[in-house]
């Protein structure tokens, strides 16, 4: 059609407007058709693991405990009663698995140490054995291209130190302390990016606050008790790291979910929203940039003050090289009065009408998109997103996996940063959740994550088609 026609058909107005719509669109289905690795520029494209959920291995070669396997050995923790004894033995498949990752196209791939491997009883003797193994790996890395990221704590406390107290106690700071100095020493010569907590609102909830998590205790006050040790343990492993390690780039890892009301014109709901978004988003993170703990919008946040100590508000702050985020679901809340402390109640992810994963979680691409937006505020050097997958439910047909849900998933939520990248938000890399099918924490092994499907009893991988995709998109 030319141009002519074109005129007599819309008429000189509304033409400026068509044109306009249809920049608009193109650019939507830029987005939406042409999504290719490159359009992130420089951009880091890792995947991530934790030691507990693929190592296995748990006693051998000198490893102590860790609260995982106390608490994996006690009947009715774990779902199926299953442990973490084998996962998916990455202890002696390591050389298989890092070439998986290759295969697949990752430049980097974040692990975590597992502390009791490498310091049996949390502090004193060490175990070379533990070292040599993470020597291994950081090496095995190294010679295939990939970036080793170091994360110094997912969660797995070595037992000895939980029979002190474990995150209850305050000489955990100086007992992780010593660990991340022993670290640093160790393996900074080839590491050069390291991630120092793993989502500590994760860990101090479920761990000390629900009990849904090792080591299982319940209380309010033990939550922020454990919370408040880890906010300064965070801020104190970061300047143990940079004053040893100081050309490394050093960050942390939070979980982060928008929250929305369920009732946008709800005073209550909207009320509820403030509160929750204080302890789920900005607790363990704006007292890094010296804001304290959000007190106003959470009240409830002043039951730390009783854990607090001379200098603290100083000590929590440590202007890190990059924040981790981890979105997994959105939260939409109602106000609710009946419901001690929080006076709020989650919606249900399946009444929120879109498709849910295996966890009973919202599938909900804004949220990063929204997340990132959110956490972009803050004067933080550069983003990176340091977990982001999906479990759903896998069939093994003729030896494959076909996981179009999770492969959508992985680009959906790409779009989101894309989007957000091309807003101005600094993110620089995302790590996919996960390698491995692997030991989901108290789900044991129900859910599956992975972009490697794991036969259990056999130990063998077959990657899934959205695995397969990664490698399309990466090499692309
Ligand atoms: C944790 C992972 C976990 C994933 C899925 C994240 O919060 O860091 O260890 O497997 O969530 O539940």
């Amino acid at each position: 059609m030319d141009r002519r026609e074109l005129l007599k058909i819309l008429g000189t107005a509304s033409l400026s407007a068509y044109l306009l719509q249809w920049a608009k669109a193109s650019d939507e289905r830029n987005v939406k058709e042409f999504l290719n690795a490159s359009s992130f520029g420089t951009f880091t494209w890792g995947i991530a693991t934790a030691a507990t959920q693929i190592e296995g291995a748990w006693n051998i070669d000198g490893k102590g405990a860790s609260i995982w396997d106390t608490f994996g050995h006690k009947k009715g923790n774990i779902n199926g009663n299953s442990n973490a004894n084998v996962a998916c033995d990455f202890y002696h498949n390591y050389i298989s698995d890092i070439a998986l990752l290759k295969k697949m196209g990752f430049g980097a791939f974040r692990f975590s140490l597992s502390w009791p491997r490498i310091i049996p009883k949390g502090t004193g003797d060490i175990n070379l054995k533990g070292i040599d193994f993470y020597n291994r790996v950081i090496d095995q890395c190294i010679e295939n291209n990939i970036e080793p990221w170091i994360c110094l704590y997912h969660w797995d406390l070595p037992q000895a130190l939980e029979d002190k107290g474990g995150w209850l106690n305050r000489d955990v700071i100086g007992w992780f302390t010593d660990y991340v100095s022993f670290c640093a020493k160790t393996f900074g010569d080839r590491v050069k990016h390291w991630i120092v907590l793993n989502e500590p609102l994760s860990f101090t909830l479920f761990g000390y606050g629900t009990g849904l998590h090792a080591p299982g205790h319940i209380g309010l006050n033990k939550f922020f008790n454990a919370a408040h040790h880890a906010a300064l343990t965070q801020a104190e492993g970061g300047r143990v790291l940079r004053n040893l390690l100081p050309t490394a780039k050093i960050g942390t890892a939070f979980s982060c979910s928008p929250i929305d009301p369920h009732h946008p014109q709800s005073e209550r709901d909207i009320h509820a929203v403030r509160r929750l978004d204080a302890i789920m988003n900005r607790m363990f993170s704006e007292p890094l940039l010296g804001l304290g703990y959000p007190y106003k919008e959470a009240p409830i946040l002043h039951r730390i003050d009783q854990f607090m100590q001379q200098n603290d508000e100083v000590n929590l702050k440590f202007d890190f090289d990059f924040w981790g985020l981890q979105n997994y679901f959105r939260v939409v809340v109602d106000g609710n009065p009946l419901i001690p402390i929080l006076k709020a109640s989650k919606v249900a992810a399946k009444k929120l009408g879109n498709e849910i994963t295996d966890m009973n979680w919202e599938v909900y691409p804004d949220g990063l998109y929204r997340s990132i937006k959110q956490f972009s505020k803050y004067p933080v050097k550069e983003i990176i997103i340091t977990e982001g997958g999906a479990a759903f439910k896998d069939n093994l047909q003729n030896g494959e996996i076909v996981d179009e849900q999770r492969t959508r998933y992985f680009q959906e939520y790409l779009k989101g940063i894309l989007k957000a990248k091309k807003e101005g938000a600094n993110v620089t890399g995302y790590f996919a959740w996960t390698l491995l099918d692997n030991f989901e924490w108290a789900e044991g092994y129900s859910k599956r994550f992975g972009l490697v499907y794991v036969d259990f009893e056999t130990q063998k991988r077959i990657v899934k088609q959205s695995g397969q995709w990664f490698e399309m998109f990466l090499k692309e």
